[in-house]
């Protein structure tokens, strides 16, 4: 099954990132054939400067290579190496109502929190169908928030399949309503904009340690049973362990022998562990960067193969060729 996941590179990634996003896309690989391209050209929508954009793209490749994204597994690549999907934005545009976008809740949130309206964001749902469409996508799984623009997609699918033939194959969302929501460190869901975030790769242990300390926590004396149903430290923690571990914790918890800050030692020791590899491979990476632009041109090369093919097909059936 073909299965497409697009990221939004916008500067450092968190915990949330990691258990929502990245975990989920490296187990994906391993069952499917997963497309998986970094979306600069919607960044651009609400980028400021050149090096930032830039930055920010190659640090999430880096990011998403060093937690597991496997480049003989995954088609890997930069949205704009592949040119194609603009074209076929074009074409798609035709193929989309005026009020099928005004309808679009992401436009409007975005302009809500200071985005300033262009064209660009408001025809972003158009070229998020073209990411799709363009390589015959069958599964997308994406957060709640994505869901309507997969309904947007949909529609404008249909709306070319009945006019000018069945090109283009329906792609369904995969919304996980299992994934949980990781809470940050106030408890509320972890996210960038709420300042809230225990960044995946800290810079040093130490740095870590001062993060997890930072995690809210009620004001029970050390020497009394904590209530683990109720703890930050502990939620967190939690996304580490398998059953037992997590009982063993509970156990811990319970005894009333320690207190917040062991936890938050433990935690601490856990985040670093899982992260580890990761860690070693980001080092590697961020040391040869020219190794991952190889990485992603081979991965455009071999996208922009499969998109040339649809694009000849769909400019046929249109009249444009
Ligand atoms: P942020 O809220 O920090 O801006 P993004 O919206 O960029 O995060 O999230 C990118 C991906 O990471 C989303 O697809 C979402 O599934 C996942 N994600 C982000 N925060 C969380 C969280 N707190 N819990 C679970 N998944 C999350
Ligand atoms: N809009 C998506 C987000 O903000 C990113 C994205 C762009 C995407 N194109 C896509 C996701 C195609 C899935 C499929 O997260």
């Amino acid at each position: 099954m073909r299965v497409l996941t697009g990221i939004q590179a916008s500067g450092k990634l968190h915990l949330g990132n990691y258990f929502g996003a990245m975990k989920p896309m490296v187990k994906l690989q391993e069952e499917h054939e997963l497309f998986t391209f970094i979306a600069n050209y919607h960044s651009l929508t609400s980028s400021t400067d050149a090096e930032t954009l830039r930055r920010y793209t190659l640090d999430a490749a880096i990011d998403y290579l060093a937690v597991g994204i496997d480049p003989n597994k995954t088609l890997f690549w930069v949205q704009s190496h592949v040119p194609e999907v603009t074209e076929l934005y074009w074409i798609l545009s035709k193929f989309t109502p005026m009020g099928l976008l005004e309808r679009a809740h992401s436009y409007k949130d975005k302009v809500a929190k200071g985005i300033a309206p262009s064209h660009a964001l408001f025809s972003y749902p158009v070229l998020m169908a073209a990411d799709i469409l363009l390589f015959d996508i069958e599964k997308v799984p994406v957060g709640k928030d994505q869901k309507q623009h997969l309904e947007i997609t949909r529609d404008i699918a249909v709306k070319f399949n009945n006019e000018y033939g069945e090109l283009f194959v329906l792609p369904e969302a995969i919304i996980d309503e299992e994934v949980a929501t990781i809470p940050g460190i106030d408890g509320a869901k972890m996210s960038k904009s709420y300042g809230n975030a225990i960044d995946l790769f800290m810079e040093s242990e130490k740095a870590l340690q001062k993060r997890c300390n930072k995690i809210v926590t009620d004001s029970t004396p050390l020497g009394e049973p904590l209530d683990w149903r109720k703890c930050n430290v502990y939620a967190i923690a939690a996304l580490f362990l398998d059953d037992e571990g997590k009982k063993a914790l509970q156990a811990r918890y319970e005894s009333g022998q320690e207190g917040y800050g062991h936890f938050k030692k433990y935690l601490k020791e856990l985040i670093w562990e899982e992260l580890a590899e990761a860690r070693e491979k980001r080092a590697y990476y961020l040391a040869h960067p020219e190794e991952v632009e190889e990485i992603l041109r081979e991965g455009a090369r071999k996208a922009q193969a499969i998109a040339r093919d649809k694009l000849v097909k769909v400019k046929e059936a249109v009249g444009l060729l």
